[in-house]
């Protein structure tokens, strides 16, 4: 119906449109604010009451969202948030931002978006344009979310108009944020294509156009893919590089000093976050029902996995050159959230470090002043624990530290100058110290002294 194409460009051209965003995490916020920002009034619907009357009361609970930013459009009129989907009927446009988590198997959860899109499809109206920016397997948008849009009678690029775009928002990167990123789109229609871009522009620099729905999906994965094979690839390298008593850091920093065909990335204690841990599976999953075996993501999840373990066997030998053993040791994990400066501990490895430790006997803490409390739920030990502070004078207390996150707050000097042995999976500490055993790097000069029997 091309009146309803005109019509709808129309409005995003003029910002009559009202806009509405579904799901208002890491990824729905920042973007409903931009929306807001370009001039539209943005509705934000989300089923957490807590974060409807936090945007309500001009408050931000995301750190890349300044609260001023929130409080200046609540002020304007641009931007409200509610728990109740009958607003659809008043939105021309709606972007999908919820999650899409692992089922315990693995297999992709999509319950978040078929609920998302039961929801919007009880008030789904001609001339209403959706757009899917949760990260999820090829075909998603086509196989799962058209058909339950379709199922009261209208239909997809002709009485309202669907798209697919990933959202490729990194947080705590103070350069790039939702409207400098350039947005990739796929449409399922011409059409959906053309209205889909039309609003993104109004938002986001740079707009990216693809033939479909799908490849929109599978650029995601591939970006994220291309992370997870690659951080794989270096963590080997680091799991080599100990054995061979060669710093990996040393050799991935000189290595990208070559001003082309290589990307530098580096080793850790494992995947972090909603996405590079995740991502991949979703594409492995959908790739085995074509019948394809994806060999490169299993391989790097395998090695990725392995990650937590050998830091602990790392806090092992550590404490094994003082005599001392992991069972009954006082460790203190630094840095619990998934990367550095930012409080989401979403699949932190620190999780898996802190439960293979508590499981071998040690008295685990942890300090990360972005993450005040580790919940019972979260990780092994079932029981919740509180951050402590650590500051010059406090670090000699424990029998190791091991940084698991190398925030920028955390005094690295004072604590190789106290603490007793150091961990240090992130390289943050760049002097070689006899106490600090680095992850994938040469073994500080031997301590333990053989014991001759016999
Ligand atoms: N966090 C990131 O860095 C990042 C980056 C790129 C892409 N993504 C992808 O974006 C999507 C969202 O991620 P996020 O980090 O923003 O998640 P999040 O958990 O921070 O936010 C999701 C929000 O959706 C809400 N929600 C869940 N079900 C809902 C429903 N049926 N109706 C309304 N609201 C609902 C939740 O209450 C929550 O507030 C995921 O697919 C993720 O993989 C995340």
């Amino acid at each position: 119906m091309p009146g309803l194409v005109a019509s709808l460009l129309n409005k995003i051209e003029t910002r009559r449109a009202r806009a509405g965003v579904v799901g208002l995490g890491y990824v729905g916020l920042p973007l409903a604010v931009e929306l807001a920002k370009a001039g539209f009034h943005t509705t934000g619907i989300d089923l957490d009451d807590r974060k409807i009357r936090a945007i309500n009361d001009g408050q931000s609970y995301i750190p890349d969202v300044p609260t001023a930013d929130v409080r200046a459009l609540r002020k304007a009129g641009k931007l409200d948030a509610t728990t109740d989907f009958s607003i659809v009927k008043e939105l021309d446009t709606i972007n999908i931002c919820v999650p899409t988590p692992l089922r315990k198997t693995k297999d992709p959860d999509m319950s978040y978006i078929v609920s998302a899109v039961e929801s919007i499809a009880e008030h789904l109206h001609p001339g209403l344009l959706i757009s899917l920016e949760s990260t999820t397997y090829p075909g998603t948008t086509d196989e799962v979310v058209q058909p339950l849009l379709e199922a009261k009678g209208l239909k997809a690029g002709k009485d309202f108009f669907l798209a697919f775009s990933p959202e490729r928002v990194d947080p705590g990167n103070p350069t790039f944020h939702t409207r400098n990123v350039p947005k990739v789109v796929g449409g399922v229609t011409p059409d959906c294509l053309k209205l889909a871009t039309a609003l993104y522009g109004t938002a986001i620099e740079t707009i990216v156009p693809v033939a479909s729905t799908r490849v929109a999906e599978m650029v995601k994965l591939l970006e994220n893919t291309f992370r997870a094979v690659n951080i794989g690839l270096v963590n080997e390298l680091a799991l080599m590089c100990d054995r061979m008593n060669i710093d990996v850091w040393e050799v991935v920093d000189a290595a990208r000093t070559k001003p082309f065909g290589f990307m530098a990335f580096y080793p850790g204690p494992g995947l972090g976050g909603h996405c590079i841990p995740i991502d991949p599976f979703y594409l492995s999953w959908k790739a085995k029902q074509s019948g394809f075996d994806p060999r490169f993501i299993e391989l790097a999840g395998h090695i990725n996995a392995s990650m937590p373990h050998y830091v602990v066997e790392k806090v092992g030998d550590a404490l094994n050159t003082k005599r001392k053993s992991i069972n009954g040791a006082n460790i203190l994990i630094a840095g619990v959230a998934y990367k550095r400066d930012i409080d989401d501990m979403r699949e932190s490895p620190a999780l898996d470090v802190m439960g293979l430790l508590h499981g071998k006997g040690a008295r685990v803490s942890y300090a990360d002043p972005y993450v005040p409390v580790v919940h019972g739920r979260e990780w092994s030990g079932r029981f919740d624990i509180n951050s402590v502070e650590v500051s010059r004078g406090g670090f000699g207390r424990y029998d190791c530290i091991v940084i698991v996150t190398d925030h920028k707050t955390f005094d690295y000097d004072a604590m190789v100058a106290e603490a007793d042995l150091i961990v240090d999976t992130r390289n943050a500490i760049r002097k070689p110290a006899p106490h600090v055993f680095k992850l994938g790097a040469a073994r500080p000069e031997t301590h333990g002294e053989g014991v001759a029997i016999g």
